[in-house]
């Protein structure tokens, strides 16, 4: 007969003592939320977001379910139980407009986490696993915006679901068949919204699932650091609590000064005012935009205008749209650097920042009507994207020489008069 775990962590509370030995769920969330881990003492506030990510996923879902008890996903009173919730459920008004501009907080956080991995190398050996899991959760992220952006029945829900959802219809002879399968008809209509909700509403937690397997991953060799290279003493950490727990306070702190600002003063900012306007399947919209966070994309899948050899054009943007996010599944390979961070990358560092330009003109482009030098701009944006990744980063790899690397992550911190006297 078994006679039980032989040892398992000393707590002082005799509840938790109890609890912990017939289920160690204590030092399991000890592991998993940080606790005494050792955490490379020169963490920057870009490790902040991470921590900000899971937050406003949490936001996204407390405020969703509240919302979901006054919705009604059906097309004739979608449109006005939004209305509903913003002028006669108490505090109605808050909630959605928490969770609306929440969900722009949301990608402007993730976004900055994920342009500080491609700073400081984050997505490199032995993280390679860590930053796909990460690809995963974005893309999981982007349908549920997506089919979020369809619920309130507005003009550009419905337009936008019809726009996005056709692209489909572009993949040969299967393409009409998967667009009829998406709606649950022959257009976008009650069927639609119906699964759109449903979906939407179970997403989040697929997420949150997916982001356990994020931080389970980020526990197996520790997060990654400004200097890029790894632990070599203990002197190199610190323990995550209460270092780490004050620090990501202060983040979560000036997250919400600026969630704030955008929910009390500028509530409707980030939106598109034609989605006051209720769905009309017989009117369509003059400029149909998709949310800020999507115009980078938007502008990729419009920038081919032509076809090419038996391939239309329509294809082609819809590949390359996909393509731009898939592309980020294979960048641990496709960047041969064995260097780590930019810092030490005087070649990466200038392409870096061109990258970032060149997303931020798709973004703008994204947000135009796709007619002369905007064609023209969009199209090379599209292709320095690809060329970035595709053949910039491998030949970097070969071609760049380095800057030297420090000893150790505390050698560059702890070169003080203030420095042990011991060493
Ligand atoms: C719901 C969304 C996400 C949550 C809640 C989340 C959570 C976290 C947390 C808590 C950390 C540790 C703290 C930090 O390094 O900032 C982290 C690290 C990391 N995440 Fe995410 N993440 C999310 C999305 C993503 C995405 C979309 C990517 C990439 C495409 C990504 C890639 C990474 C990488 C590479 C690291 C290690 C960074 C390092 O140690 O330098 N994450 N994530």
């Amino acid at each position: 007969m078994s006679a039980g775990p032989s040892s398992s962590p000393q707590y002082s509370n005799p509840v938790v003592r109890w609890i912990e030995y017939r289920m160690p769920i204590f030092s399991t969330l000890d592991n998993f939320v940080g606790g005494s881990y050792p955490t490379p003492r020169n963490l920057s506030y870009w490790w902040n977001f991470g921590s900000l990510a899971g937050i406003a996923l949490t936001l996204q879902i407390l405020t969703g379910i509240v919302l979901a008890m006054h919705y009604t996903p059906h097309v004739d009173f979608a449109f006005a139980s939004v209305e509903h919730i913003m002028r006669d459920v108490n505090f109605g008004w808050l909630l959605r407009y928490a969770h609306a501009n929440g969900a722009s907080m949301f990608f402007i956080v993730v976004y900055i986490h994920i342009f500080r991995g491609l700073y400081y190398g984050s997505y490199k050996a032995p993280r390679e696993l860590l930053w796909m899991i990460g690809v995963v959760i974005l893309i999981l992220m982007m349908a549920t915006a997506f089919m979020g952006y369809v619920l309130p029945w507005g003009q550009m829900s419905f337009w936008g679901a019809t726009v996005i959802t056709n692209l489909f219809s572009a993949i040969p002879l299967v393409g009409e068949g998967i667009v009829t399968w998406l709606w649950g008809g022959y257009a976008v209509d009650n069927p639609t919204l119906n699964r759109f909700y449903s979906l939407h509403f179970l997403m989040p937690f697929l997420i949150a699932g997916v982001v356990v397997f994020h931080i389970i991953a980020l526990h197996q060799f520790g997060s990654n650091n400004p200097l890029g290279i790894d632990k070599k003493s203990p002197k190199d950490s610190i323990p995550f609590h209460p270092y780490y727990t004050i620090k990501d306070l202060f983040g979560l702190a000036v997250f919400f000064l600026v969630f704030a600002g955008f929910v009390f003063y500028f509530p409707n900012m980030l939106g598109h005012p034609d989605n006051y306007i209720e769905a009309n399947p017989l009117s369509t919209p003059a400029h149909i935009v998709p949310e800020w966070y999507f115009l980078p994309f938007y502008a990729i899948l419009r920038a081919i205008t032509f076809d090419i050899w038996f391939l239309p054009a329509k294809l082609i943007g819809v590949i390359l749209m996909f393509g731009s996010i898939l592309v980020l599944f294979f960048l641990p390979w496709l960047d041969t650097s064995p260097v780590r961070s930019a810092r030490f990358r005087p070649l990466y560092k200038i392409f870096f920042w061109v990258l970032l330009a060149d997303c931020f003109m798709l973004g703008y482009l994204g947000s135009q009507t796709p007619e002369g030098s905007r064609a023209v701009f969009a199209l090379i944006g599209t292709l320095y994207y690809f060329f970035h990744f595709l053949i910039l980063l491998p030949l970097l790899g070969k071609l760049e020489t380095p800057k030297p690397l420090p000893a150790s992550i505390s050698e560059p911190v702890l070169r003080t008069p203030l420095a042990s006297p011991a060493e």
